[in-house]
Parts: C-alpha cells; structure tokens; sequence
C-alpha cells in the first residue's frame, strides 16, 4: 500500500466517522447489499422433526404452564437465520400451540392475520367473531386480521396446530394493534359452519358484498382438499414442479384467502422427483402425508408426516418421494403479487423457463 493509498483509506474512514454524528451513512459502501443482484437472504433452510423433537418439548410445555397462565401456548418456530426475532422467514412468524382437553385460550384480536394449520388432535375448535369452528387434522383455517377469536378443547385428546401470522410485516410497518376480549370465550352468534355453508358450495348469500379483502370462509376442510387432490392425480399429468398443487381462495375473488399471506396444498405422486424451482416467496411446508426429501439448493431435508420444513426466498427446490406425498404450505406470496414483487423460476430439463 502506498503513502497516498494510506492516506485517502484515512480520509475516508475519518470522513465516514464524522458524518455517523451527524446520522449520515455513504451509499457506496452498501448499495450492493441494499440492491443485490437477486436476493440475499439470511433466512436459512430449517427442519422441525415433529414426533422426535419438538412434539415432547410442546407436552413438556403442557406440563410446566397452562393456556390460561399464556394466554397462547406456543413453541415459536424460529429460523436460525434470524435469531431473537420470533420470525420463520423475514415475514412471517410459525408457532405450533397446544390446547389440552378442557382448556381455553382466551378471547383478543389483533391486527395481525393468522391461520391455523392442524397437526394432530380433533374435536377442539377455534371460535372467529361468534362462529366456532371445529378443526380436524389437514383442516386450514383462518382467523383474519381484527377479528375476535378464543380456542377451547371439549374432547379428550390433546391438539395440536401450526400457527402461520404476519407477525414481522405488521411490525415492519408498526401497524399492529391488539386488544383483549371482555370474557374469556366469546358469546356463540352464529352455528358452527355457518360460513362454511353459506360461501364454500360454490354459492353467495345473493345480495352480499365483502367488507374486506378477506375470505369469508373460515375453515377449508381437509377432506375437500384432499377430494381435489385425488381426482387431480386420478387424472394423471402431474407439474413439473409441483406435482398436483392447488392454492387456497377467498370464492368472492379467486385471490389469496388473506391479504398478506398465500397457502397451498400438493401431492407428489408416488416415485416422483419435481424439476428444480425458486420463487421470491420464503416458505413454510408442514407435511402431511408421506416421506421424502426435499433438496433446498446443497442442503437435503428428510421429512415425514408432521414434520415442518421451511425453504428461503429464490433457493431452487426440488422434492422427491419415494411413496405419495400430500404437503401444505404457506408464504408471503399474497403480499408481494399486491405489490408487483413476486417472481418464480421453473428449471424444466437444464433449462430455465
Ligand atoms: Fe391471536
């Protein structure tokens, strides 16, 4: 290093130094982190062996604190990639909460929006604005943004679910507001599967008009998808990609059920292998059905039923199975296609397509 090489590295150091006090920062220094290239994230693929790891730590917490003394009791799921930050991926927060025979989990609302993925135990519900909704394993259900909601467990087996929020984009805009019930459950409105009736066959109340961008469905039962997918694969032609896969809709848009968050379900047929693919949606994989791998760039995840794996923004991925595989999954792909954000790459055959 010369004299004068020294002396501008100094220079600029003392430059950079100076203008911290005065809250400046140089452009130069960062712009290829702040505009990459493609995306550079810290999210890092994950895998949650449910019965071999976690499911004993969810009982233990069962043991050790009740769902009244947490208001939820939840082991939080969080990306290794993002320490201290509750978040799974940059945008959403994943729980697994456990609600024992006889317990209640007390009535709020919030402005995050949450769905609930079941896992295993049936017979407990989840009540939204009045209406209970009982859950089953493979049910997806919705508690939208705003709307009151408390849980309870009248059958005498232990469930568990996956919570997916939005948690981290309502902090990133500090926009989250929460409040808590006046009681602990909230007064019954509306008979169970109300909304089930009136929305999911394929009808509308005639002069109904949505309030929000939310779906007015609240549960889509397990063994709906489960009809879709099977008569999918009966039909043969499986996707490259995704096997047979299928997306979760609000029936008054054809759109995502929540404003922010996107959820699907697939199958893999059995032997298949799916053709590498990347989109800029990080996301959450709860397994249903089935064994297999899934290949998130060199990193290999040997998954089996109940077992959640969680795959990073623009990582190509491939899954294979050796038997049929049935998997859920979830991301922030509703709120970047609402924003022009989303992007996908589907390597067919060595070629990008
Ligand atoms: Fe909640």
């Amino acid at each position: 290093m010369t004299i004068s090489e020294v002396s501008t590295e100094d220079r600029r150091n003392s430059f950079y130094e100076l203008i911290r006090k005065d809250n400046l920062a140089s452009l130069w220094q960062r712009l290829h982190s702040l505009v990459p290239k493609s995306p550079l994230t810290p999210v890092v693929p994950v895998h949650w062996d449910y019965d071999g790891v976690v499911r004993p730590h969810i009982f233990t917490a069962g043991e050790i604190v009740t769902a009244e003394e947490a208001e939820r009791r939840v082991l939080i799921l969080e990306n290794p990639g993002l320490p201290g930050s509750a978040s799974i991926t940059q945008s959403l927060y994943a729980g697994l909460q456990l609600v024992l025979p006889g317990e209640v989990a007390r009535a709020h609302r919030h402005s995050q929006s949450a769905l609930r993925f079941v896992i295993e135990g049936r017979g407990a519900y989840t009540a939204v604005d009045g209406e209970r909704v009982a859950m089953s394993p493979g049910d997806f259900v919705l508690t939208p943004s705003w709307r009151w909601h408390d849980h309870g467990n009248e059958s005498d087996e232990p469930m568990v679910w996956l919570d997916g929020l939005d948690i981290p984009i309502i902090s990133f805009f500090d926009a989250g507001f929460a409040e808590p019930g006046k009681a602990i459950t909230q007064a019954e409105l509306r008979p169970p599967g109300d909304s089930e009736a009136r929305y999911s066959n394929n009808l509308l109340p005639v002069d109904w008009k949505p309030g929000d961008r939310n779906s007015p469905i609240l549960r889509y039962p397990y063994e709906r998808s489960n009809e879709t997918l099977s008569a999918m694969a009966r039909g043969g032609d499986p996707d490259a990609c995704h096997g047979y896969k299928v997306r979760f809709i609000n029936p008054a848009t054809g759109s995502t059920p929540m404003p922010t968050i996107a959820a699907f379900i697939q199958r893999l047929p059995e032997s298949f292998e799916t053709a590498a693919y990347r989109s800029t949606d990080s996301t959450i994989f709860a397994v249903v059905e089935g064994h297999g791998q899934t290949k998130v760039g060199s990193h290999c995840i040997e998954w089996k039923p109940r077992d959640v794996f969680v795959v990073p923004s623009w990582h190509p991925v491939v899954h294979r199975c050796e038997t049929e595989a049935t998997l859920f999954s979830f991301s922030d792909r509703a709120a970047q296609e609402t924003l022009g954000l989303w992007r996908e790459a589907r390597h067919l055959n060595g070629e990008v397509a």
